[in-house]
């Protein structure tokens, strides 16, 4: 079982933001992607989070072989795609637990969206805020209102624990961590990959990857694959850098 990227270009504005992208991500593996900045990475996540002011112009993208593409973000989080933004908004009025308690209610049928459906989701979000490294009391605070960076990387993370998605997407959660919260998130991330969850890991650098060893790195360049490969590729990139990496492939292909 798997989420398919296939043949993906799409456009923001008159801007191609992406151009015949592949992707592929089984469950129960960390599919790290990386690229300069404004190459497309966040685009992906966005994209296959459904984010509507993006427009798909070819391709599709396929959860269990069948199509999302034209499906609104709400059902493909119902439907088990958790996107865990680069810099995740906030939401005033609403606090953490909330959120929380509203999308496992949601996704478990429930009318009443506030009261918990699920008797033992308050005790779980206290675990596991606490194992995040996160004081409890930020579960009654607006969500990411005020949170500082690491906190928001953190919270994010928490959400995608408890929401139990088949798919993780986390673009850059080492952004403004400590190096202990870089700990702390490699080894959630290695308990998403343990317990069969995709993980599609955006990242700019190999230092988490250090961490996370992950099963397949994919490079975009420009908005296109620039390669694709296992887990050395993050080394190659780390020791090249992507301009001379992108000058040796195209010396190459030449
Ligand atoms: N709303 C928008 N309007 C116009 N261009 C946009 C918009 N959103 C994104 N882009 C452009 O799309 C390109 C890809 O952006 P994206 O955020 O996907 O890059 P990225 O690889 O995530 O970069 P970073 O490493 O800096 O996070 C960039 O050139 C960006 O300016
Ligand atoms: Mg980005």
């Amino acid at each position: 079982m798997s989420l398919e990227v296939v043949k993906l270009t799409a456009k923001i504005g008159e801007k191609v933001v992406l151009n015949q992208v592949d992707f592929s991500l089984k469950y129960g593996e960390v599919h790290a992607v990386m690229g300069p900045n404004g190459s497309g990475k966040s685009s992906l996540a966005y994209i296959i989070a459904g984010r509507e002011i993006y427009e798909v112009v070819e391709g599709d993208i396929l959860l269990d072989g069948e199509s999302i593409k034209d499906l609104p973000p709400e059902e493909r989080a119902l439907k088990g795609i958790f996107l865990a933004q680069q810099d995740p908004p906030q939401i005033p009025g609403v606090r953490l637990s909330s959120l929380i308690v509203a999308f496992i209610n949601k996704r478990l049928g429930a009318e009443d969206l506030s009261k918990p459906a699920d008797p033992g989701v308050v005790k779980r979000m206290h675990e596991v805020a606490t194992k995040l490294g996160l004081d409890r009391t930020i579960l009654g605070r607006e969500v990411n209102v005020g949170f500082s960076g690491g906190e928001k990387k953190r919270s994010e993370l928490l959400q995608a624990m408890l929401f139990d998605p088949k798919i993780v997407i986390l673009d850059e959660p080492d952004s403004g961590l400590d190096i202990d919260g870089l700990r702390i998130v490699a080894s959630y991330i290695h308990q998403l990959r343990e317990s069969g969850k995709g993980v599609m890991l955006i990242t700019h650098y190999a230092r988490l990857l250090g961490y996370v060893q992950p099963d397949r790195v994919t490079v975009l360049y420009n908005g296109k694959v620039l390669a694709t490969g296992g887990p050395e590729l993050a080394r190659t990139v780390e020791e090249k850098g992507y301009a001379r990496l992108y000058r040796e492939l195209a010396r190459q292909r030449a």
